[in-house]
């Protein structure tokens, strides 16, 4: 596969091909992404519970976002690498997200950002600083505060409302993407078919230009909580569990090491004159 870009993806969308979109965070992950021929990586805040253990993602610093870039950038030529603006790092002022983005794509690596909100001073800024933008509405875990929690936006005409116009106004801003999670299907239907960038849902429904997953959700090594809106495709943490039990037992038994990964030198009696 050729390098994705994101006139790639918007190419996409106008051939009506669906996107995949995952998130990585390291150097492993990414190269099993790239190895899948996933079109995009988004190095998600998510990180902040999946790779660090926060119960949240407000506390991730831009130097922690940077320090998972380099290596996903690494480990994966091929797809789109986006990396996520975090939690007051643009919400300042226009200069401080500029500044902000500046840095995840100097620093980390990455070939674009995406950023939580309805904010089109703030894409556009970005934008003509160079930088591609994705954007991210309904559901914007950042904030989910604001929106009273962790619930599925959009459900009633106003809300829906908002939602659209803040999209166009986000797409109007120059944005070459966006991401909208958590709310009905109609809407995120409305949305892809009301903008000409590609839509990537994450539980906004089956008619998205794309779909975007947690790696860790996805590929069940995240237990914790699982949203309603996650297929898991595998049980990695349960493969896990059992072959670390496995070789626990094994090292108790002694059934590990075997012959075969042990290394022949001096016989017994050369040894024995080692003293
Ligand atoms: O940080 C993240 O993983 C995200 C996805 C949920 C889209 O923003």
């Amino acid at each position: 596969m050729a390098k994705v870009t994101t006139l790639h993806l918007q190419e996409m969308k106008r051939k009506k091909e669906k996107i995949s979109m995952v998130t990585a965070y390291d150097y492993s992950q990414a190269v099993l992404v790239e190895r899948a021929g996933i079109e995009a990586i988004l190095v998600g805040d998510s990180l902040s519970m999946t790779m660090l253990g926060n119960p949240g993602t407000v506390n991730l610093t831009t130097d922690e976002m940077i320090h998972h870039i380099r290596p996903v950038v690494k480990g994966a030529p091929t797809p789109l690498v986006v990396g996520d603006m975090v939690f007051g790092s643009y919400n300042e002022s226009i200069p401080q997200a500029v500044a902000s983005a500046n840095r995840l794509m100097k620093e980390g690596g990455c070939e674009a950002v995406k950023l939580e909100g309805g904010r089109p001073d703030v894409v556009k800024a970005i934008v003509e600083a160079g930088i591609p933008v994705q954007g991210h509405l309904g559901l914007t875990p950042q904030t989910a505060s604001m929106l009273g929690g962790f619930k599925v936006q959009g459900k009633g005409f106003d809300a829906a409302k908002r939602i659209l116009d803040e999209a166009k106004a986000i797409e109007d801003a120059g944005a070459f993407s966006i991401v909208v999670e958590c709310v009905p299907e109609t809407l995120g239907q409305a949305i892809s078919e009301a903008l000409a960038i590609p839509v990537i849902g994450i539980g906004a429904g089956r008619f998205c230009d794309g779909q975007v997953l947690v790696f860790h959700d996805m590929l069940g090594l995240f237990s914790q909580f699982l949203p309603k809106f996650v297929k898991q495709y595998a049980q990695i943490g349960d493969e896990i569990v059992g072959a670390l039990g496995r070789f626990k037992n094994e090292v108790r038994d002694g059934g590990f090491p075997e012959e075969k990964h042990t290394f022949g030198g001096l016989s017994a009696e050369e040894i024995k004159k080692l003293g």
